[in-house]
């Protein structure tokens, strides 16, 4: 599909769980979670054009995913009354904790309000982290992935990602779990720099970290290879493999995204995502 000037584009950008912590299991089985939420400017991209509606996806990490009826972005599309020609530049590694389908499908939504659409009720229909995904802002995700509560802006934040290249089920991950009854986030005060932020979240944990390791014990490799290359803090996101670690500068930043690529890792160097206007 070659970009005409009708054509609408839109960033998907990379969902971070700076902090989860599972609280508890519905009888569904769907796990209640406490997150800490934030989004990168690494991310993929959605580029919607008038026609019938279709979907083709392109860029680094198109291979592996399919284009057919279930894929996330389509049925965002139809849930939102959307005919238009979708294409997914896809610049970040699938099932890697970091948003993927859900962050793709916020992205469809959220062209779709902008071509005048009602958002559909319900979004976490089509994945538990959507909701949270078409928000694209910094919040405390509660319930299964539901109830938001935008917080203050948080401190700017130079982050690296690092994937070992290792695609992980979010089911598995859940259900390796030891415990699913621990104690919510502690009160998530405004952030006045990165050193209270990195100190607040120095007390929580990814619960699903000990689990993802267990299964891929690459992942802790991961965490140190942060940390030794300068992260103030390193976690594991969602149900991972992806890791993040939140530097001091750009510069020391970029330095150890290029330190973690020479282990043959998927790496990136990146930023807070700046909220996308208001729709
Ligand atoms: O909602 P989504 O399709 O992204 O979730 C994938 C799987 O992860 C679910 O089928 C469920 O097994 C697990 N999950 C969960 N609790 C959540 C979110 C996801 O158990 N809050």
């Amino acid at each position: 599909m070659t970009t005409t000037a009708t054509a609408l584009v839109e960033p998907a950008p990379a969902k971070l769980n700076l902090a989860l912590h599972v609280t508890g299991r519905r009888d569904d089985g769907y796990h209640l979670l406490d997150s800490l939420v934030c989004f990168a400017t690494a991310g993929d991209v959605v580029t919607v054009e008038p026609g019938p509606l279709s979907l083709q996806v392109d860029g680094p990490f198109a291979e592996g995913l399919s284009a057919d009826d279930d894929n996330l972005c389509l049925r965002a599309a139809r849930l939102a009354g959307l005919d238009a020609r979708i294409r997914l530049t896809k610049n970040l590694p699938v099932a890697s904790g970091i948003g993927g389908g859900s962050a793709d499908a916020a992205a469809v939504l959220r062209l779709a309000r902008r071509m005048g659409r009602e958002l559909p009720q319900m979004p976490e229909r089509l994945g538990a982290d959507v909701p949270v995904c078409v928000a694209s802002i910094p919040a405390r995700m509660q319930g299964t992935g539901e109830i938001l509560t935008p917080l203050p802006p948080l401190p700017p934040l130079h982050l690296v990602l690092a994937n070992p290249r290792i695609a992980l089920s979010t089911p598995q991950i859940f259900a390796r779990l030891g415990r699913r009854d621990n104690a919510p986030l502690p009160q998530v005060p405004s952030f006045a720099d990165v050193r209270a932020l990195v100190a607040w979240l120095s007390a929580t944990r990814n619960d699903l970290e000990p689990a993802a390791i267990d299964a891929a014990p690459v992942i802790a490799q991961v965490l140190q290879a942060m940390t030794a290359n300068g992260a103030a803090f390193a976690r594991m996101s969602g149900s991972g493999a992806t890791c993040l670690g939140i530097f001091d500068r750009p510069q020391t930043a970029q330095a150890a995204a290029a330190a973690l690529a020479r282990h043959g890792w998927w790496t990136v160097a990146t930023e807070l995502a700046p909220a996308p206007p208001a729709g």
